[in-house]
């Protein structure tokens, strides 16, 4: 694992969109190498719990470490948060003051070269956050028909040149497998050369992580569930670095701050219904109608944060 460690982005607006205070209790659901839950922990005075979620077990090591100062206070758990619900059923903790999602990679994963991410490292094509996922980006490569491909870089990627690019793929696998990122951030480079400012490989590389790890199935599935096991007055903030995230965030903040008929409520929120069975009540109401991106100075110092967008939404009694 890279020695430096990941930089916390948007740190300070977390910590305090997140009411964070002695007695309180937080879920970080995207514990990382944990900066987040460490600013939390510190506010947190020694009288409160962070219970840290990743499903990435190197991760969890290196913010046990990082945390283990903290005591009982943090409990750190190697789990998918989409498993939020039955992670704290486990705990006995009924419900927490705030929940936190910071998604994506950490620097930590994108710069190690054995976890297969980034281009700009040669290493084995895997791009797996979980390695005990059974895909990875080395299948989906060189099994997946051409079509498939190219509709899976389109949707996850947005990338404009897909067919070709797939095109390229599958008549370079038909010759060698396609093992390493090196091997396939080339191919990408001679189907669609670069013109701007990005690297001719982002969208593709995007575009696989996000599939390998189901990561916007993920977040769909999990942010009403999250909703539900807070107090009254609890805040769940989400970071999201791409548009492709940051829109499900939008829509799903949204639809769960509107009344919806109890029929189609499968969660809580049938729970909170009215006596006449017509409508539940809201879930949240959203805290940042806009959403909070890093100043220009945290641009500055962190290149990684600029595509950063924060989304905040509170739970109402
Ligand atoms: C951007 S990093 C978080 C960095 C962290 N906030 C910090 O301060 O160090 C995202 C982390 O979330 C984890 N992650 C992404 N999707 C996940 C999921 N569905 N379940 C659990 N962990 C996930 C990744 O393994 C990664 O460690």
């Amino acid at each position: 694992m890279n020695s430096k460690l990941h930089e916390p982005v948007l740190l300070h607006e977390v910590v305090n969109m997140l009411n964070c205070s002695p007695g309180k209790s937080y879920v970080d659901c995207t514990l990382g190498s944990g900066g987040h839950a460490e600013a939390i922990l510190e506010r947190l005075g020694g009288n409160g719990k962070l219970i840290g979620i990743d499903c990435d077990e190197s991760a969890i090591a290196a913010a046990s470490d990082r945390l283990q100062r903290f005591g009982a206070e943090f409990v750190s758990i190697h789990d998918n948060f989409v498993n939020i619900g039955d992670i704290l059923k486990r705990l006995n903790v009924e419900f927490v003051d705030g929940i936190l999602f910071d998604l994506g990679v950490s620097s930590n994963q994108l710069d190690e070269p054995s976890r297969g991410f980034s281009f700009r490292n040669d290493g084995p094509l895997d791009m797996r956050m979980d390695s005990s996922l059974s895909t990875s980006a080395c299948e989906l490569v060189n099994q997946l028909p051409e079509r498939d491909l190219s509709e899976l870089l389109w949707n996850y990627g947005e990338e404009r040149k897909s067919r070709r690019i797939a095109r390229r793929i599958v008549e370079a696998r038909k010759r060698k497998a396609i093992r390493t990122t090196k091997e396939l951030a080339d191919i990408v480079i001679k189907a669609s050369p670069s013109r701007g400012r990005i690297h001719p490989a982002t969208r593709t590389f995007q575009a696989l992580r996000i599939a390998v790890n189901r990561e916007l199935e993920m977040l769909r599935d999990v942010l009403e569930r999250a909703a539900c096991l807070l107090s009254a007055g609890g805040r769940i903030c989400v970071i999201s670095y791409h548009s492709l995230e940051d829109r499900i965030v939008k829509r799903e903040f949204l639809r769960l701050s509107k009344s919806i008929p109890v029929l189609v409520s499968r969660t809580c929120r049938g729970e909170l219904a009215r006596p006449n069975g017509q409508a539940s009540l809201p879930l949240l109401k959203l805290v940042t109608k806009k959403p909070v991106v890093p100043s220009r100075e945290e641009m500055f110092s962190n290149r990684r944060c600029r595509s950063a967008k924060m989304r905040v939404a509170e739970r109402v009694e």
